[in-house]
């Protein structure tokens, strides 16, 4: 909280401090983040300058965008932006808010030939620039009036926006990942569900959940630990841009969409059928894969206490009858939902704990290696 009279900010300064000296500290000593980085309007605000406004942040899959005109809205803390196929078939992104007197554009996501301004009806064409005006002088020119445009990276169906136009490509941070999932072709998922969800809690808890199966057994004892207990969990280290852990599968367990034995992808060795990579991509897009599933989350940070994230689910050409869609997403959409709700009640509850004054961090367990890993990330961005 800000000193008035100083212009200092104690809170944040001491969360900095603490995140700094954790830099040394190495994964046996490790301990969670000081419980302000997630309740400090301080830290917020850096994380916005720091991490929000220079990062790349998945704004869902590319077949979502693979007509002209189809579109997603997201908010980057506070920036409203969207992603649109353009008429080329290129998937671009722009600022949301219109030219003339900042209305926001568009809401949700959907399909339009052409985006009008729900105020005063500019037209703006899908490449982002200015159609028309009505009833504007005849000294105005449309020509030259563009949507500020952002950056857009694709990596294996995953598109991923940029505030910053100059930020380093995304894809060399990852490097490692991608040739280590190669086998697997997550290109060629095609989606079978989207939705969206706000919860009340900072992003970070969110993106630390995922990122261990040490819950698992207690917040899931029996919709995952059943079949991929906590005890099968192996935590290898990550790289640059990334934490991934792997997750085995009970012997004996077989799930729903590979009840009849079919194998869908050649490429993928006997290991990889059996185990499963939990990935993170920083700072806020997660996901598990299997050989016929792609469940993942894209965060968008909704202020320090709600996160706004699109998640969903995408299956492998095969993995699902084309008659049967539709019933094998609601099917997948009603057991993720058990399993999200799990979660989302410890993961509000931590958020609430962690603005009690008597907080503090914990030593970390050996399976929570990629907590570890995004905190040197996080401490990196804010102190560095
Ligand atoms: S604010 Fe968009 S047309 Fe006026
Ligand atoms: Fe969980």
């Amino acid at each position: 909280m800000l000193d008035k009279a100083s212009g200092s900010d104690p809170e944040l300064e001491g969360v900095l401090a603490a995140l700094k000296a954790s830099l040394a500290i190495p994964f046996e000593e490790a301990v969670s983040m000081p419980p302000r980085v997630y309740t400090s309007e301080g830290v917020f605000q850096l994380e916005r300058e720091n991490i929000f406004a220079r990062e790349w942040h998945c704004a869902g899959r590319a077949d979502e965008l693979s007509e002209p005109g189809a579109y997603v809205t997201l908010d980057i803390a506070g920036e409203p932006v969207f992603a649109v196929c353009d008429r080329e078939g290129n998937i671009r992104a722009f600022s949301n808010v219109c030219r003339h007197r900042c209305a926001r554009l568009l809401e949700g996501r959907g399909k339009a030939g052409r985006i009008v301004c729900p105020y005063h009806a500019w037209v703006y064409n899908l490449d982002g620039s200015l159609m028309s005006a009505p009833m504007m002088p005849d000294d105005f020119d449309a020509n030259g009036i563009s949507l500020p445009e952002i950056a857009v990276e694709n990596w294996r169906g995953w598109i991923y926006i940029n505030l910053d136009r100059n930020a380093p490509p995304l894809f060399p941070r990852i490097e490692a990942l991608d040739e280590e999932m190669a086998n697997y072709h997550m290109e060629r998922y095609t989606t079978l569900f989207v939705t969206e969800e706000i919860w009340d809690t900072n992003w970070k808890c969110l993106v630390e959940n995922f990122s261990e199966a040490y819950h698992v057994f207690a917040v899931h004892p029996t919709t995952v630990d059943a079949a991929l207990p906590t005890r099968l969990g192996t935590y290898p280290p990550g790289g640059e841009g990334f934490f991934r852990y792997c997750q085995k599968k009970l012997e004996g367990v077989t799930f729903d969409l590979e009840k009849d034995g079919t194998v869908l992808n050649d490429d993928l060795t006997e290991e990889q059928r059996e185990t499963y990579p939990i990935v993170g991509i920083f700072p806020a897009h997660v996901f598990s894969i299997s050989e016929d599933r792609l469940f993942w989350l894209a965060l968008q940070p909704h202020g320090i206490g709600q996160v706004k994230f699109r998640w969903g689910v995408s299956v492998y050409p095969g993995a699902v009858p084309d008659e049967g869609r539709d019933a094998h997403a609601a099917k997948a959409k009603a057991a993720l939902d058990k399993v999200n709700s799990e979660d989302r009640g410890i993961i509000e509850n931590i958020y609430r704990g962690a603005s009690s004054n008597l907080a503090s961090s914990g030593r970390l367990s050996p399976k929570e290696r990629c907590l570890w890993e995004f905190k040197q990330y996080y401490a990196q961005r804010l102190c560095g």
